[in-house]
């Protein structure tokens, strides 16, 4: 997985649960200091190594943990790469062309990226179903995504989903505008 949702990750926990409990991520014991670059990849395993720390620290959810960071990091990713919503008007256009369009140009920034798969099913004004497919099983982050490109069009989205498959790991979405 890709450095840079490590270094936001890190940035995430220190904002939202504080500096003491992104040390205690970091440093889990004194001969063991982890670092993170943005040009790095690492095992998605570390990345759920992470997140259990600040479960166990914080005793919250794991998905509240997820889903907050995806809110967060929808609005880092913009910032690192504007020109992927520069042309787009609202949540909807954004989301359903994540699979066709911006994953696609995430992959040719980053090749060794490895992302997950995202099919519009029904796409009507205010209300859009897709399938998520992935065996990372982050749809609570996909969500906290979704919800983050609301925020950022200044939009209110209700966003559902439903586990169809286990293997593949496939979820359905809908997302209703209100
Ligand atoms: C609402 C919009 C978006 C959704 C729903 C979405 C969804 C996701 C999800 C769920 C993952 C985790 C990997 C997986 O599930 O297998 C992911 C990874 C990623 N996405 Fe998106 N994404 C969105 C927008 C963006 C944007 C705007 C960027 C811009 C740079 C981006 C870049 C990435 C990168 C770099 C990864 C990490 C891939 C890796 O580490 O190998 N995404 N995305």
């Amino acid at each position: 997985m890709k450095g840079a949702v490590f270094t936001e990750f890190i940035e995430f926990v220190e904002e939202t649960y504080g500096f003491d409990t992104a040390d205690i991520m970091l440093e889990p014991d004194s001969d063991n200091e982890k670092i993170y670059t943005q040009a790095g990849n690492y095992p998605f395993t570390e990345l759920v190594t992470l997140v259990l720390s600040v479960h166990e620290t914080e005793k919250v959810e794991i998905e509240e943990i997820l889903y907050k960071f995806g809110v967060y990091l929808f609005g880092k990713l913009v910032h690192m790469a504007p020109f992927l919503v520069k042309g787009s008007q609202s949540s909807f256009e954004v989301i359903s062309k994540v699979d066709t369009y911006i994953h696609i140009e995430v992959k040719k920034l980053y090749p060794e990226a490895d992302l997950p798969k995202f099919k519009v099913i029904k796409f009507e004004t205010n209300h859009l179903e897709m399938l998520y497919s992935s065996d990372k099983q982050l749809e609570i982050l996909a969500k906290g995504l979704m919800i983050g490109a609301s925020n950022y069009f200044h939009e209110t989205i209700v966003v559902d989903y439903k586990i169809v498959s286990e293997e593949p790991h496939t979820v359905i979405f809908t997302v209703d505008k209100i």
